[in-house]
């Protein structure tokens, strides 16, 4: 392992830097015959929209610029400084540094959505050839690249369920099945939809019980939404059962394949009956999300719901790609323009370069990774894997600290900020609900190593073992941090704890 210790810089904010008459760049004045030509500068801005006075801007030199941004670059512990295996469903995977490049290029990078379409036929052709990939990767029929991340795309389906149910004159239809270890952004795309929320519990071996659903749906029902495999790991072998039980009353089911990197070339959507499904296209097709990046959903269904899709959809008149309004059956806009394209480039890039063969590969290695650390992880004494124990999981798993914190009183909160003192980023906030107790949910998908799975493993191990010798010393972590102690849940919410700068933070504990 190593000794890790993240960079403290005391550092002040941009704003209070620099000194009188540093400047980064020193512009030539425009020579005599310019201005004569043309006046100057300012004459050409209208009087009413210039400034009274200069915007008051930190006078610095490049290197001053350069050093205090890398500074705080050094005080995260971004995906690309860290093993990024802890975060559970919200792990960010390897995104390939050469999709930057495609993202970054003044083709991409200095189109307008607004330009003429017959200038835009390139990244068209991008956006609907990625539809088609997905199409073929899910079974659906038709995808709608709109929506800005998963739970938007989920929200995306749920409204697709309810303008189907209204076409067919039964809008009565009021419930929503979900289980309570599928990802907490079903439920509340159905809620925020305004749908009554039903949810399904484990059975007595830990899957999603089939005799509750049976129980659940009738004439009232309008859909299921489901994960699997569940953000447990766990995939649900009779989802078929599920599928069929929800359709025999009318309703439709909606996959969340948020994380598909367990499944990709190995099952699809389409044979397991479902009607609609969601991917992230940031994380399980590369590209950062969330503090990292922007993210991307895309929204896929079965050929009778197409015509309800998010509009614009992109198609191709075996001459032109073009952009097509879906017309009033549709449940209307997502998101503006084109969606988020750069993240659509990079999935398409992402699955150009592997082929099937390479997809197919991602979910084996994905499954391996997953089984090897869960084998380390169990090796751990405190550490439990409760529901449906001794069965393999998928791409993920969520274990449980519950014995440890028994024993010496460390419980998953305390231990989620000593890992940072070994250089990992965790949050194991993403890890709701906490139906299992003191939960953590690693997810490696393909992107480490065994050399990378055996740190990682290796500084839980270590955790454990302070647990038992110094708890105080994990309660009191992290010591090597940016931040001494991290803002407590309580301070995300209290708007008078904020603390946006290292500077804002120390001013706030030094009161
Ligand atoms: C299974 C699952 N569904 C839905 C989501 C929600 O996606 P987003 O965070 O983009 O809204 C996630 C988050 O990563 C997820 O893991």
């Amino acid at each position: 392992m190593r000794n890790f210790q993240q960079a403290r810089w005391d550092e002040p904010i941009i704003m209070e830097m620099g000194s009188e008459g540093e400047r980064g760049v020193l512009m030539p004045l425009a020579e005599e015959r310019v201005t004569d030509a043309v006046g100057s500068a300012q004459s050409l801005i209208p009087a009413a929209m210039r400034r009274k006075n200069a915007p008051k801007l930190p006078q610095m030199s490049q290197m001053q610029v350069l050093r205090h941004f890398l500074r705080l670059s050094q005080e995260t512990i971004g995906t690309d400084i860290n093993i990024d295996i802890g975060l559970g469903t919200c792990t960010m995977k390897y995104s390939p540094k050469v999709h930057e490049q495609f993202v970054r290029s003044p083709k991409m990078s200095e189109l307008h959505p607004l330009q003429d379409e017959s200038t835009v036929q390139g990244i068209l052709q991008i956006l609907y050839e990625t539809d088609n990939y997905l199409q073929e990767i899910s079974g659906m029929d038709k995808f709608s690249l709109q929506p800005s991340g998963g739970t938007q795309a989920i929200y995306g389906n749920v409204a697709v369920i309810r303008a189907y149910h209204k076409a067919n004159g039964e809008d009565y239809r009021d419930e929503i099945i979900t289980t309570i270890l599928s990802h907490p952004g079903n439920a509340a795309a159905a809620s925020t939809a305004g749908y009554k929320v039903i949810t399904i519990y484990p059975d007595k071996d830990g899957y999603p019980d089939i005799e509750a659903l049976r129980a659940a749906v009738g004439p009232k029902t309008a859909g299921l939404l489901i994960t699997n495999p569940e953000d447990t790991g766990i995939y649900n072998f009779r989802i078929k059962e599920f599928v069929n039980l929800v359709h025999s009353v009318g309703g439709l089911c909606s996959y969340d394949q948020a994380n598909v990197n367990g499944v990709f070339g190995l099952a699809r959507a389409k044979e397991a009956g479902f009607d609609m499904c969601h991917f992230n296209l940031h994380k399980s097709f590369s590209s950062p999300h969330g503090c990292q990046g922007p993210a991307a959903g895309a929204q896929g269904v079965v050929a009778k719901l197409a015509p309800f899709l998010a509009t614009p959809t992109v198609e191709f008149d075996g001459e032109k790609y073009y952009l097509q309004d879906n017309g009033e059956q549709s449940i209307g806009k997502l998101r503006k323009f084109w969606g988020v394209p750069q993240v659509i480039l990079r999935t398409y890039a992402y699955i150009r370069s592997l082929g099937p063969e390479g997809m197919k590969k991602i979910a084996e290695l994905s499954i391996l990774n997953n089984n090897y650390l869960l084998k380390k992880m169990l090796e751990i004494e405190g550490i439990e894997l409760p529901l449906a124990p001794g069965k393999r999981r998928l791409e993920q798993a969520r274990l449980s600290w519950n014995k440890l914190y028994e024993q010496t009183g460390v419980g998953t909160d305390d231990i989620d900020r000593r890992i940072v003192d070994y250089g990992f980023q965790c949050f194991f906030a993403s890890h709701h609900p906490r139906l299992i107790p003191e939960p953590f949910t690693p997810e490696p998908v393909e992107t480490y190593s065994k050399a990378d799975i055996d740190e990682f493993v290796a500084a839980f191990a270590s955790i454990a073992d302070e647990a038992r010798h110094n708890p105080e010393l994990v309660k009191n972590a992290p010591y090597k941090a940016a931040l001494a102690t991290q803002i407590d849940g309580e301070g995300l919410t209290d708007p008078k704890r904020f603390a946006t700068t290292w500077r804002a933070f120390k001013k706030y504990v030094d009161k």
